[in-house]
């Protein structure tokens, strides 16, 4: 969800307001995904580096995120969404965790489109504790299934299309273990100003994609 610090910008906002847009971008997204048929989405919205950040910034996100539980994610909930969150959520305020384990709680046997929210979430971070979880448990040799199976997207698909927005070509340390075979999409679009359009956009592109997973088809 990348973007939101140079929409506002555009705009002489401060950034909290891109944030703020990104929340609005963000429901515009899940609803056309859902409409689309799309069985899971994962969002980025605040990585391990992200601390960084002054702690203003800060603040606004999880206000956003604790708001956007209280209120949309009920919805999903609500539609039969499995809402759920991958990373350390333990560093958040506690009034966060509070309402996001309560959502994850309820929605936790609805079979319907998954939203997954990436929090306080690094890539290496995610291997590295699930390597040492293993290591906890006396296994000295591992393999891709063991390292599949203690990941946070344990039983999960891996995604089938990875898309960063606002023009930067890179990774960030989003999903390094699942993204082995995922089609990559760049977009110079700002996050605040994706909507309906984009995911089709996005949909059209991936339908492109000739995937081979090594094969020769
Ligand atoms: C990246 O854009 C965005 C973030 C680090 C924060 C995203 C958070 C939200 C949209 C708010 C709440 C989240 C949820 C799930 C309700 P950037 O700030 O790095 O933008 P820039 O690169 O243009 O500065």
């Amino acid at each position: 969800m990348d973007g939101n610090g140079r929409w506002a910008k555009k705009r002489l906002l401060p950034r909290k307001a891109g944030h703020k847009a990104g929340v609005e971008a963000l429901k515009k997204v899940v609803m056309a995904c859902q409409d689309k048929g799309v069985q899971m989405c994962t969002f980025y919205a605040f990585s391990t580096e992200n601390w960084k950040r002054p702690q203003e910034e800060i603040d606004a996100i999880f206000k956003l995120v604790e708001q956007f539980a209280e209120t949309e994610l009920k919805k999903y909930v609500d539609r039969n969404c499995r809402v759920m969150f991958m990373g350390d959520l333990s560093l958040l305020p506690k009034s966060t965790q509070d309402a996001l384990n309560k959502i994850r709680e309820s929605g936790k046997n609805n079979t319907g489109m998954i939203v997954n929210i990436a929090l306080n979430y690094g890539g290496r971070q995610e291997i590295v504790n699930a390597v040492n979880y293993i290591l906890q448990s006396g296994i000295s040799k591992i393999d891709e299934q063991m390292l599949s199976d203690c990941i946070y997207t344990s039983g999960l698909p891996d995604p089938d299309i990875i898309v960063r927005t606002s023009g930067e070509e890179r990774i960030s340390n989003f999903m390094l273990w699942q993204l082995a075979y995922s089609e990559l999409l760049f977009m110079d679009t700002l996050w605040p100003d994706m909507d309906e359009k984009s995911i089709d956009y996005i949909i059209s592109e991936y339908s492109k994609r000739n995937r081979r997973f090594g094969d020769l088809r």
